[in-house]
């Protein structure tokens, strides 16, 4: 019998490469999604790549009856892997309770449930947002957190110390926290990728937007940092990299192999690029010269950081193995495949 997977978000960017993965490695998965920012015709991709449809249950997670009952149908689920959250940094300043709302009441409600329903697995979608500003680099999973800089980054502070509490509590949960650094890039078939509602805020897509002839120019937020070439630097992964954490993650704690009822675990290549680094390979794998102008700082962008991605490489045995360059280039095909369609 093929082991149940619950995916919240399994719709989202991150949700649906994962989607991907796990029926690869062969557990049965199931989605609830709220189609907030993201499409049903998603599943229509993962079928595609996967030759299964995945179960779709349309509800917000914040409706703690329509969840207790999903959970009452679905009680033989193995492990939770939880996306399903608001995540843009600059919307959650303006509409910070939205944010606190979303985000935790959602986590509260299907911890509740899965402790009701003793299912015993979970995992989290974190962010190296908790770092803040690191003293040193790359930051291990050891570093101090700093205060929050935005609701958002606060949502997964306080949502790791919420599961921490509820795992101490008495051991029924066992918990991973995922703290993913820059995730970028699109499934190799580009069937599936990101899909950004509106003006894009990341880097990644902004480029690939840019490129394609929707935005004029990528504003390229400064280049008077104390870093090599003045630039802001961040760890760029590819999103089938980071999927793959996730059934190691879900494998781990169905094997029984965590060694803490509440694991950490950074989440990146261990190497820092440069926002100039990043257009050049850009650049390299399209063929594009890419329009860009320099403009002044984004206000809360930290300056470096990179992950020691150690402890994930030792104890998971997971490691990147996509480049950069594969990364944009699959970026790239997805943001040519999309437009092709519509
Ligand atoms: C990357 C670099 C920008 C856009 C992300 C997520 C956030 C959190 C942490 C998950 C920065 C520069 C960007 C543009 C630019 N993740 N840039 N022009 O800020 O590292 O945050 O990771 O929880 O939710 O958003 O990523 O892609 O926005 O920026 O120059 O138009 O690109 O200044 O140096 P960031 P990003």
């Amino acid at each position: 019998m093929k082991k149940k997977v619950l995916v919240t978000g399994g719709t989202g960017y991150i949700g649906s490469h994962t989607a991907v993965e796990l029926i690869n490695e062969g557990y049965d998965v199931v989605i609830i999604d709220n189609l907030y920012n993201s499409e049903e015709k998603v599943l229509d991709g993962i079928e595609k790549i996967t030759g299964v449809r995945p179960v779709l249950e349309v509800f917000d997670l914040c409706d703690h009856e329509m969840l207790g009952s999903f959970f009452s149908k679905n009680s033989d689920i193995a492990a939770v892997i939880h996306f399903a959250a608001y995540k843009a940094v600059g919307e959650s300043v303006r509409k910070p309770l939205e944010y606190y709302r979303n985000n935790l009441v959602s986590l509260i409600n299907i911890l509740e449930s899965m402790k009701k329903h003793k299912v015993p697995n979970f995992v989290f979608s974190s962010s190296c947002t908790v770092y803040g500003q690191p003293e040193k680099l790359p930051v291990t999973e050891s570093a101090p957190l700093q205060p929050a800089v935005s609701p958002y980054g606060n949502t997964k502070q306080v949502g790791e110390e919420i599961i921490r509490d509820t795992v101490d509590a008495d051991n029924m949960i066992k918990a991973i926290a995922l703290r993913y650094f820059n995730p970028i890039g699109a499934h190799p078939s580009a069937i599936i990728g990101e899909l950004p509602h509106g003006v894009p805020e990341n880097l990644v897509p902004y480029i690939t937007q840019t490129a394609i002839g929707i935005r004029e120019e990528l504003k390229v937020f400064g280049n008077d940092y104390d870093t090599p070439d003045g630039y802001c630097i961040r760890d760029y992964l590819h999103v089938v990299d980071l999927a793959k954490a996730h059934v190691v993650a879900v494998n781990r704690l169905i094997g029984g192999k965590n060694k803490a009822g509440f694991e950490v675990f950074n989440l990146g290549t261990g190497k820092g690029v440069s926002v100039m680094e990043a257009i050049s390979s850009f650049e390299k794998v399209s063929g594009i010269s890419l329009k860009y102008k320099v403009v002044e700082r984004r206000p809360g962008d930290i300056e470096k950081i990179w992950a020691d991605p150690s402890f994930a490489n030792t104890e998971l045995g997971w490691k990147t193995q996509s480049s950069l360059d594969v990364a944009m280039k699959t970026a790239w095909d997805w943001e040519k495949q999309i437009r092709k369609k519509s």
